[in-house]
Order: structure tokens, then C-alpha cells, then sequence
């Protein structure tokens, strides 16, 4: 998913279409996810994507996807997240970076991953895009993770002590070697949590994927979120919903694009 798509949502469709949900069920497979951070809607200009909590209102929406932590490791040693228009201090002077890094203080975010969360959400943080690259050590970078938007510890906490539900893995980039060390190691470090997390992706549709097919079958993945767009013979928009096959992770949610 590179950052300059129109407006998408990713909606499953397997089963139980019919019944009434209210928030995320994993063993549903009529959640709807929606990747938000990137004001796609509106191409990066006006209007602006709303903050998160407006869409932690919207009954239809189960699965929010912050998009993106997309530096790995930025000034500090620290990663970079981008919202576009929100909790940006190149474009809001008041929004508070962390000393010595590139790290934006996030609170009203904060505040609102908790709502969503009180509504029967999940909300996972992407991490990628089309520019990321998984080279620094996937053992830092896992623990800091943990530490920065989970259960572990840091005072660099960019949405204080909301908690999120876990990450989701968009790379776009060949060569990522270590994409399934990093997965196992937050596999590990979920079991050492106080409540469920899980491990996405968002592979492109033709399959296996050129950088995530060796993650899909080599790591555990709870959810795959397959884009069916941008990719040829694969587009949803041109040739309707492909088969995708069914690999070794638990849950594969068929997703459209609307
Ligand atoms: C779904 O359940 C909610 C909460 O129980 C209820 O308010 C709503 O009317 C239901 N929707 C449908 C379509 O049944
Ligand atoms: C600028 O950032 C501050 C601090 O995070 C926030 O309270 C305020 O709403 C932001 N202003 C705009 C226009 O986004």
C-alpha cells in the first residue's frame, strides 16, 4: 500500500455475512478493516481525513489500521510515524516530538485507540509502506515495538498508555530478510502480554507475494488483508474478485476494495 492510494477499505466477505456484529470477531470473517493515517480519500490534499476517534463511531469499521510507522529507524535510533494530517509537527508546531528524535508525541491519539477499543475494535499499527526497509536488527526493533505501543515500557510512549492490539507487516520492499524473525519475535512477545495480540498483512494480490510470501508461510499470521488492486490481472476494479489461495496461517480474509 503506497502512501498516495485513493480512499480504500478492505472488506472481508466469507462468511456469516448475515449476522449482526458488533465490533472485531476473529472468528468472523465479516470484519471490515480500514487503514487510516493517510488522508487517501482525499489524495493528501483537502478535505482532511478526520481524527481516528470519528471513525471509532462508525459501527461498520472493526479492524483500524494506524498506516504508517514507515522509518524503522529514524533520528535517535528511534522510529518515524507519518498520520498525514494528523499529529504532524512539520505542519502543527504544538505537536510534541520526543528530544533527540523524530518520534511525534501522539496523546489524542492516544485517547482515541482507547475509544475505539471500549467500542470493540482492535486497532494495530501498520508498519511499512512503500519506502520501508527491515534492516536494522529485527530483535531492537521488536522489543522497541513492545516497549513503545504495548505492554513493555519506555518514556517515549507516542500514544502514552493506550495499548495497541498488535502490528500489521506492508512491505513493499524486496529483500526483507528479516520480516520473519521480527514476526516470530512479536509472536513471543505477545504470549509474555496480559491480553491478545495479533500479527497482519497486507500481502499484494498476485500470489505468493513478492515480499511477504515467505512470511505468510513461514511465520504465524493471524490475519492476511489481500489488496486487490494495483496489481494487473489481479484488480478488483477491472476483473472482480480473484481466488486467493488459502495458505498455512489461520485466517485469510478476502478483501474488496470500495
Ligand atoms: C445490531 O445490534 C445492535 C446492538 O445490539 C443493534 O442496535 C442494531 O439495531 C442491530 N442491527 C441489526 C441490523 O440488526
Ligand atoms: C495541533 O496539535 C495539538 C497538540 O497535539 C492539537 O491539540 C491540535 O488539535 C492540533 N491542531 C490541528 C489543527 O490539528
Amino acid at each position: 500500500m503506497n502512501m498516495s492510494l485513493p480512499l480504500w477499505i478492505l472488506l472481508a466477505i466469507l462468511s456469516c455475512l448475515a449476522q449482526n456484529i458488533s465490533g472485531f470477531d476473529i472468528n468472523c470473517n465479516s470484519n471490515v478493516a480500514v487503514y487510516w493515517g493517510q488522508n487517501s480519500g482525499a489524495s493528501g490534499s483537502l478535505p482532511y481525513q478526520k481524527p481516528l476517534g470519528a471513525y471509532c463511531d462508525d459501527d461498520n469499521v472493526d479492524i483500524i489500521l494506524l498506516s504508517f510507522l514507515y522509518i524503522l529507524k529514524g533520528a535517535g535510533g528511534y522510529p518515524v510515524l507519518n498520520f498525514a494530517n494528523i499529529c504532524d509537527y512539520s505542519k502543527n508546531a504544538s505537536v510534541p516530538v520526543f528530544p533527540g528524535t523524530e518520534l511525534m508525541h501522539c496523546s489524542d491519539m492516544g485517547v482515541d485507540i482507547k475509544h475505539c477499543q471500549s467500542k470493540g475494535k482492535i486497532v494495530l499499527l501498520s508498519i511499512g509502506g512503500a519506502t520501508a526497509q527491515l534492516n536494522s536488527d529485527a530483535d531492537t526493533f521488536s522489543k522497541q515495538v513492545w516497549d513503545l505501543f504495548m505492554e513493555g515500557s519506555s518514556p517515549y510512549r507516542p500514544f502514552d498508555d493506550a495499548i495497541i492490539d498488535g502490528v500489521d507487516l506492508d512491505f513493499e520492499q524486496s529483500s526483507q530478510m528479516n520480516l520473519i524473525q521480527f514476526a516470530n519475535n512479536m509472536n513471543q512477545l505477545y504470549k509474555t502480554g496480559t491480553r491478545k495480540y495479533y500479527l497482519t498483512s497486507a500481502p499484494q494480490c498476485p500470489y505468493p507475494d513478492a515480499n511477504l510470501g515467505n512470511l505468510l508461510s513461514q511465520a504465524h499470521v493471524d490475519m492476511a488483508f489481500i489488496q486487490f488492486y494495483n496489481s494487473g490481472w489481479c484488480d478488483n476494479s477491472k476483473y472482480g474478485l480473484p481466488h486467493w489461495p488459502e495458505v498455512s496461517y489461520s485466517k485469510c480474509f478476502r478483501c474488496l476494495l470500495i
